[in-house]
């Protein structure tokens, strides 16, 4: 790779360049200085970073990503965990609860249902997923936490029995002809985390569907969600940024 590689670098590459220089040296974005980039450090953060397509993830070189206060391994196995997600477990410590049955459906790296048992430790947590792969990336990071959760492969929620008493899910739901119109990293994302189907709706639907089976009366299923998916929802459903909380009557 030649430097003119870095000619056309959008803010963003600059970031992930800066993420990159952070890794390596151990020293936050925040409190890196010039001085820093230096000499043979920066020959390593270039190296690294000039070695990867435009716009790949950051978190899949470094294999880490931070999320609700801890870090956790990430690959290109998984959908990157954004930070908006974070706000879904706020929610969940807003309503009050001590649910005793959680599922978190979709879970890709755990984030969530990881970050939840280690909030609920006396819950019994389901990490779902169709991806094999997805489940294998989230063990590491259960055993990194010490998190005792359960994993099982199947399509959101078919294979679980019993009640449950809070669901979670940021399910796929980027319509199939817009994946990459925004941002061109999740071109390096796994399809199956982002294509909701064809007008991104669908697998949220039918997650709907089962969740209002699998419920214990008072429980709550809260979805992250794209807003212009909003007016889709069930009536009664409550929204808080991009989220949807839907409640079993009680
Ligand atoms: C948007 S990612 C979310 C990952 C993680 N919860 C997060 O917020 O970072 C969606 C996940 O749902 C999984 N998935 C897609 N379709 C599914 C289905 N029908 N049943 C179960 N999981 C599914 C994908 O493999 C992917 O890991």
């Amino acid at each position: 790779m030649k430097l003119k590689d870095l000619t056309g670098c959008l803010v963003q590459d600059l970031r992930d360049l800066l993420e990159v220089a952070s890794r390596i040296l151990g020293k936050s974005v925040a409190l890196l200085t010039v001085e820093d980039l230096r000499g043979i450090e920066l020959a390593k953060v270039l190296d690294v970073f000039l070695s990867h397509p435009k716009g790949y993830p950051v978190p899949y070189i470094v294999r880490e990503v931070a999320f609700y206060g801890r870090s956790f391994y990430v690959d290109s196995r998984v959908l990157v965990p954004r930070s908006e997600t974070e706000e879904l477990v706020d929610i969940v410590l807003s309503l009050g609860v001590r649910p005793r049955r959680i599922a978190d459906v979709g879970t890709g790296s755990g984030v969530l249902g990881i970050t939840l048992k280690l909030l609920f430790p006396d819950s019994t947590v389901i990490l779902t997923d169709l991806s094999v792969g997805a489940l294998r990336v989230a063990r590491i990071n259960a055993r990194r936490h010490g998190a005792d959760v359960l994993l099982v492969a199947t399509d959101l929620l078919s294979a679980l029995r019993g009640g449950l008493d809070l669901i979670v899910s940021n399910p796929p739901y980027v319509p199939e002809d817009e994946v990459g119109r925004y941002d061109r990293r999740v071109l390096y994302e796994p399809r199956e985390a982002l294509v909701g189907g064809r007008t991104g709706f669908e697998i949220t639907e039918r997650l709907i569907g089962q969740s209002m089976e699998r419920l214990t009366p008072g429980g709550y299923l809260i979805l992250e969600s794209d807003p212009s998916h909003f007016h889709r929802f069930p009536p009664g459903t409550e929204f808080v940024g991009r989220f949807a909380i839907l409640r079993r009557s009680g």
